[in-house]
C-alpha cells in the first residue's frame, strides 16, 4: 500500500454545468458526442477520462484501474450543457452547419441538440474581424461581466446544477500582449469600470467565471486568463484555471515526434508545417491579427522541447515555419504537411514527411470533455490557480512564472497521472525500477 495520504476530494454529487463560450464546430461536436456516448451510439475515443487506465503501485502488483473509477469524476449522465454565441443557431443547427458529424449521428440527437440555444454573447467585432453576430449583449464591460455572472447563476439554478466549469471554445481573438490593465486585479477591475478597450471579450468571460467560483479553461490561444490579474483573481477566489489552445493536429504530432528525435540526440535544421483548413475557425484565422495569436502558440513548442541554447550543435540553426491556409472545400477536415529536416551521425541530413489528414473538431472534442471533468475534479480537490498538470491538453501550457512550460507529451502524461495518484494517496511512479533489477 501507499505511504501517501489520500487527499480530500469532495464527491461528484449532483449535476455539472459545462458552460461553453462559443458554440461552433468544437463545442457542438463535443456536446453531440457526449450525448451519443450516453445513448451508446458512439464511443468517446480520445478521452482519457473515459477510456484510459492508470497503473497503480509497482509493476509487480499488476494493479490497473480505469481513471474514471480511480478518481471521483462527474459522470457523463450528470453533465448539462450551456453556452454563448453571437450566432443564434441552436446546437443542432450549428453542428449541421459545421459538417463534422454526419446526419447518421446527428439525426437521432436532433431534439436534444435543438434544445441547446446559445445565450447572447459578449462579443466585439474588433477582436474577431471575420465574424458578425446579432445574438450579442450590450452594456459597459463591467455590465457585461455582471450579465455573464447572472447567466451562470441562472443556468445553474434552472438546471439544478451543484457545480459548473467553463471551457472557452470560441473563436481565436486578435493577438494581444498583456498591458497595464492586465498587471494586477485592481488594475483590471479599474479597467473594467473604465470600459478599457484593452479588455477582450474572452477576459470578461474568464473574469465572470472565476469571480463566481467556476474553473476556467481556455481552448484558444488568445490572452484570456494567462496574465497576472486573472491569476491573482483565481488564487484569491480559490479557483482552478488552465490553458491555452487545445493541442490537436499538427502540434500534437510535433510534441510526439520532437521529444523522440531529441531523446536520441538527432539534430534538426528545419521544420516546415503548412495546413489547409476550411471551417469557420480557418476563416477567422485567415485574418492576420488572429493568425498571429495562433502562430505564436504553435511556434513556442519546438524551442522548448529542443533547447537550442543547451544543444547548439544540434538545434541552433533550426528554422521553424508554420502557416495555415483557409481553403473552403476542405471544411473541418484539415490536411497538414510537415517536412522535417533532421541531421544524424557525422552531420548527414535526412528528412521526415508527415501528411496528416485529420479532423480538427474530432481531435478537440475529447479534450473539451477531459478538461471539463478534470477542471471540476480540481475544484472539488481544492486546487486553485494554474493547473499545470493539465498541460497535456494544451499547445501553450499556462505555467508558473518561475518555470518554463512543459511541452513533451509524455512528460505531460506522467505529470497528469502522478497528479491523480497524488490526489488519491497512491504512490507516485518514478520509473526507477530498481526493485526489479535488484531482485
Ligand atoms: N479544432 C481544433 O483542433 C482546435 C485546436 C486548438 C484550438 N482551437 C480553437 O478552438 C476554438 C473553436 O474552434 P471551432 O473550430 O469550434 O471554431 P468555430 O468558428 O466553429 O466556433 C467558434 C464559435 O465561437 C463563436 N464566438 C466568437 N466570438 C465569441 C464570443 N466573444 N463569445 C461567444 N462566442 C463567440 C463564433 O460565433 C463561433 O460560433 C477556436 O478558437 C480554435 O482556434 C481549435
Amino acid at each position: 500500500m501507499s505511504q501517501f495520504q489520500e487527499n480530500k476530494v469532495a464527491p461528484a454529487e449532483g449535476k455539472l454545468a459545462v458552460l461553453l463560450p462559443g458554440m461552433g464546430a468544437v463545442a457542438t461536436t463535443f456536446i453531440a458526442g457526449v450525448e451519443a456516448s450516453r445513448r451508446d451510439l458512439g464511443k468517446p475515443i480520445g478521452s482519457l477520462t473515459q477510456m484510459a487506465h492508470i497503473r497503480l503501485g509497482k509493476r509487480s502488483e499488476k494493479r490497473w484501474q480505469m481513471i474514471k473509477d480511480f478518481v471521483p469524476l462527474a459522470r457523463l449522465s450528470d453533465l448539462v450543457f450551456g453556452g454563448w454565441d453571437p450566432i443564434p443557431d441552436d446546437a443542432y443547427t450549428a453542428a449541421a452547419k459545421a459538417r463534422v458529424l454526419g446526419p447518421e449521428l446527428l439525426a437521432p440527437l436532433k431534439e436534444f441538440l435543438s434544445g441547446i440555444k446559445p445565450m447572447p454573447a459578449v462579443f466585439d467585432h474588433a477582436w474577431v474581424k471575420r465574424l458578425e453576430g446579432r445574438n450579442v449583449k450590450t452594456g459597459t464591460k463591467r455590465e457585461l461581466a455582471n450579465q455573464l455572472v447572472q447567466d451562470i447563476r441562472a443556468f445553474m439554478d434552472k438546471n439544478k446544477c451543484s457545480r459548473a466549469v467553463m471551457v472557452w471554445c470560441a473563436s481565436t481573438e486578435a493577438y494581444q500582449e498583456p498591458g497595464p490593465a492586465h498587471q494586477s486585479l485592481a488594475a483590471f477591475e479599474r479597467a473594467l469600470d473604465a470600459n478599457d478597450p484593452s479588455i477582450a471579450p474572452s477576459q470578461i468571460y474568464a473574469y465572470a467565471a472565476i469571480s463566481t467560483g467556476v474553473p476556467y479553461l481556455n481552448g484558444a490561444p488568445n490572452l484570456s486568463a494567462d496574465f497576472p490579474a486573472m491569476i491573482e483573481l483565481a488564487e484569491k477566489k480559490g479557483v482552478a484555471i488552465g490553458g491555452k489552445d487545445f493541442k490537436t493536429g499538427q502540434t500534437l504530432m510535433k510534441t510526439i515526434i520532437a521529444p523522440g528525435l531529441k531523446a536520441r540526440m538527432l539534430g534538426m535544421e528545419g521544420w516546415f508545417s503548412t495546413n489547409i483548413l476550411g471551417n469557420r475557425d480557418g476563416e477567422v484565422l485567415d485574418e492576420p491579427a488572429n493568425f498571429k495569436t495562433k502562430e505564436v502558440s504553435k511556434l513556442s513548442v519546438l524551442e522548448q522541447i529542443l533547447e537550442p541554447e543547451r544543444y547548439p550543435e544540434l538545434y541552433k540553426d533550426l528554422q521553424h515555419k508554420v502557416s495555415i491556409h483557409y481553403y473552403k472545400p476542405r471544411g473541418d477536415n484539415k490536411e497538414g504537411w510537415d517536412n522535417i529536416d533532421i541531421v544524424g551521425w557525422m552531420g548527414y541530413p535526412m528528412q521526415i514527411k508527415v501528411n496528416f489528414l485529420c479532423r480538427d473538431s474530432i481531435l478537440a472534442a475529447p479534450i473539451v470533455l477531459d478538461l471539463a471533468l478534470f477542471g471540476d475534479l480540481a475544484a472539488r480537490a481544492g486546487m486553485k490557480g494554474i493547473q499545470e498538470w493539465l498541460s497535456f491538453y494544451f499547445k501553450s501550457p499556462q505555467h508558473a512564472p518561475s518555470v518554463y512550460p512543459e511541452h513533451d507529451l509524455f512528460v505531460q502524461k506522467v505529470r497528469l497521472e502522478n497528479n491523480l495518484r497524488y490526489l488519491m494517496g497512491e504512490e507516485l511512479i518514478n520509473y526507477l525500477g530498481s526493485d526489479y533489477t535488484n531482485e
